[in-house]
């Protein structure tokens, strides 16, 4: 890898162009979704190997429930069963699952299996992974002031930072370098707040066809980016 400047600390993506990459295939777009999952296990490897510390993915966010229901159903099947069946791989692989998002209509036992591999991987070191689910940026950020609403001690002024610790991605950092595959060049209410300042990385490639040299196009290209934050060149 050509590096110039250091690699990014915390990765975002979306994993845009499953449906399409079924279509073209003849199949149901669920198998796109099937197809995307095996992606992301891979994609959460060669992070790790990579050196990123953070990543975090789109996996189905307030607006998808929109969707035909047999789709919904096979995201929401893929994702429970994500859960169940990561945990002990998670655990030997040292890496710390967080799921952001939403939680109010999950049903309880679903928030127990979320619970269980967030607690499981508390410890783990390695890879800082986020997943995404029933996430919306504007729905984080109007949850974080109806949590701030709520104290009992409530400041009358409070700064971003503490702003920031109300939303579901308090304990880490903001995205260095956010993907988006599949062509289409918009953020669609992913960590709005959170990608104040991050570097965006546009590909044609379907989710379903993203691989780890990919993935590498992408660090390079961030390597070469100068990031001044709103400063000017000195
Ligand atoms: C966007 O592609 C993708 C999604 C809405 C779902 C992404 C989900 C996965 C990759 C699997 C998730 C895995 C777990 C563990 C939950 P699209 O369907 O909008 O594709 P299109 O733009 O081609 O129609």
């Amino acid at each position: 890898m050509n590096i110039k400047s250091a690699i990014p600390k915390h990765v975002a993506i979306m994993m845009d162009g499953n449906g399409r990459w079924a279509k073209r295939k003849l199949l149901p777009r669920k198998m796109g979704h099937i197809e995307g999952g095996k992606v992301l296990e891979m994609i959460c490897a060669s992070s790790y190997k990579l050196g990123i510390k953070y990543l975090t993915v789109y996996a189905f966010s307030t607006e998808n429930w929109n969707r035909p229901r047999d789709e919904v159903d096979g995201i929401m099947h893929l994702f429970r069963k994500y859960l169940t069946d990561s945990i002990e791989q998670s655990v030997k692989n040292d890496m710390r699952v967080r799921v952001i998002g939403n939680r109010e209509g999950f049903d309880k036992d679903l928030v127990n299996e979320i619970d269980k591999l967030e607690e499981a991987t508390r410890n783990c070191k390695g890879l800082n992974f986020q997943l995404a689910v029933n996430y919306g940026g504007k729905d984080e950020i109007v949850r974080a002031v109806n949590k701030i609403l709520l104290l009992k001690d409530r400041k009358s002024v409070i700064s971003t930072d503490d702003f920031s610790s109300y939303l579901d991605t308090w304990e880490i950092p903001e995205p260095d370098l956010f993907i988006r595959t599949g062509g289409e060049k918009r953020l669609s209410n992913f960590m709005l707040w959170e990608m104040a300042y991050t570097e965006f990385y546009f590909t044609d490639i379907l989710w379903p066809d993203f691989n780890e040299v990919e993935l590498i196009k992408a660090i390079e290209d961030f390597t070469m980016r100068e990031r001044r934050y709103g400063r000017i060149e000195e």
